[in-house]
């Protein structure tokens, strides 16, 4: 093994001037910023910052501190000392990355079901558990979007997409404190600009400021909250036009926010002149979840969040780079890794980005490095088979788009079949990423049942042991139901076989 040593220098040991606010200014605190840029040089890097977090919410009104936060600057107090390293943790990482062995164990590869397998300590590297198995009148739980399809493409890429991480790395709340997001860790940040410039979904080099968050969740909060107005007497309206994703509406009113509140159907809202937009906050998915269309805003002049984080070319033609001000992405929907719960927002607006920090550091005190650090390893195995010659590595979106090619032909032949439902009409495009005309093939399934005296369609499904989520969950229809469309191959046979036989 390598001794790697690592030079610590203590270069600025300042004493901020202390305001009397027990807050520290942890995150978006300029003055540590300006310290920060100006002493590290181009490369360096906080790797030890003794920060004294106790006082982070004692003593102030939360009014208070959430004025100071969506004013884009948190009072500088509190601040121990700063320490600095010479050499760029970034690299030091990688060289490791070069020394030591994969191990079982380590990088998530311990098999977590019912194998008996206790050799995660042994120095073979475990193999992948078997899928689970799925009896044929097993009940089928297809409510959630689960994105365990992509566990296959995963298994196959074997070693090379395993992340071995030393105890010591990634203990630091910062990544570089230097930064607009100082929780986000630089090789995300590459990998993330790298595989958006590879597939041409985002223009993610037009100036745009890159946020890291725990999943599109909670991107989603931190923008309704960096975008809805401060001062206002009455909380902004968050609309999205029906059907909608079924999760904006709780997720909105969760804490029943003073700030912005849940107002229905974007298409419902009286936009007639001087009454359109009004203000809202308008969230537009597209591909839209849950019917897959092609979505732009319904209302003009306004606030949006742009969730596209089914942009993808597995599921739909990619036409152009996306430029808006709010774009929210997910690994979830890319490489499959839910679990990772790892998202992040392109934001055009330096001053909404800063204000969507300050949320996740209030929130969460910014997001796992651990998660950072595989989904930045995932992201650099997607792009790095589009990269080079070898056409016998594997190759994510072509692995993708054949599954979701598959089984939306089975499942459009099924629904044909039985005559019991109807699904939206598949549409096609040119795709810049594929440089084919193609079709496009949504995550969700969202069946209508056509047959005679089903009013409600969910229920209907489960009377065949098929768990979906009912249609006016998103606004719409009861006649409607999302099926998701991303389980694993198994589950997917069993839904096709019942469809059919209905
Ligand atoms: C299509 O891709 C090419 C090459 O990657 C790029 O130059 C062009 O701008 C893209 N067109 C659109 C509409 O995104």
């Amino acid at each position: 093994m390598t001794c790697l040593c690592v030079p610590v220098l203590v270069l600025a040991a300042c004493a901020v001037p202390v305001t009397g606010h027990k807050t520290t200014g942890l995150l978006g605190d300029d003055h540590q910023q300006r310290k920060i840029r100006t002493t590290s040089g181009t490369r360096g890097k906080v790797v030890s910052a003794r920060v004294r977090m106790s006082g982070m919410d004692g003593g102030r009104g939360r009014r208070e501190q959430e004025a100071a936060g969506r004013g884009g600057r948190a009072p500088a107090g509190g601040v121990g000392m700063w320490a600095l390293a010479a050499s760029n943790l970034a690299s030091l990482a990688y060289l490791l990355h070069q020394h030591y062995r994969p191990r079982a164990g380590a990088g998530g590869s311990v098999p977590r079901t019912g194998t008996g397998s206790d050799d995660a300590n042994g120095d073979a590297p475990a193999p992948p558990p078997p899928e689970p198995a799925v009896t044929p009148d097993a009940v089928i739980d297809l409510e959630l979007g689960d994105p365990t399809m992509y566990e296959a493409f995963w298994r196959e890429a074997g070693s090379r997409a395993e992340v071995v991480i030393p105890g010591w790395w990634g203990m630091s709340y910062f990544s570089d404190a230097g930064r607009l997001c100082q929780f986000l860790e630089p090789e995300l940040e590459r990998e993330v600009r790298r595989v958006h410039r590879l597939v041409g979904n985002a223009a993610v080099d037009d100036g745009y400021h890159l946020v890291v968050g725990n999943g599109a969740t909670q991107l989603f909060q931190a923008a309704m909250y960096a975008l809805s107005p401060a001062g206002a007497d009455r909380p902004v309206g968050v609309v999205s036009a029906a059907p909608y994703y079924s999760s904006y509406p709780p997720q909105t009113d969760l804490l029943l926010s003073g700030y912005y509140r849940w107002a229905g159907d974007a298409n419902a809202l009286d936009v007639d002149g001087a009454n359109n937009n009004d203000g809202h906050i308008e969230l537009v998915c597209s591909p839209n979840n849950p019917d897959g269309a092609v979505r732009e805003a319904a209302l003009s002049g306004g606030k949006a969040v742009h969730d596209l984080v089914y942009y993808w070319p597995q599921y739909t033609p990619i036409t152009g780079a996306a430029a808006h001000d709010v774009m929210l992405f997910t690994m979830s929907k890319i490489t499959g890794h839910a679990g990772s719960r790892l998202g992040w927002a392109l934001v055009r607006d330096r001053d909404v980005a800063k204000k969507m920090v300050y949320f996740l550091g209030r929130s969460s005190i910014g997001v796992s490095k651990d998660s950072q650090l595989r989904a930045a390893k995932i992201l650099a195995v997607v792009s790095d088979a589009y990269d080079g010659e070898d056409e016998t590595r594997l190759r994510l979106f072509d692995f993708a788009r054949r599954r979701m090619a598959e089984r939306w032909g089975r499942l459009r032949a099924a629904v044909a079949a039985s005559g019991a439902f109807s699904l939206p009409e598949e549409t096609t495009g040119y795709c810049n990423f594929t440089r084919q005309t193609v079709a496009a093939y949504p995550a969700f399934a969202w069946l209508r049942c056509e047959r005679e005296g089903v009013e409600d369609c969910a229920e209907f499904l489960r009377g065949h042991r098929i768990v979906a989520r009912g249609g006016e969950q998103f606004g719409g229809e009861a006649r409607c139901a999302r099926v998701n469309m991303l389980d694993r191959d198994r589950v997917f046979d069993v839904l096709i076989q019942r469809i059919s036989s209905l």
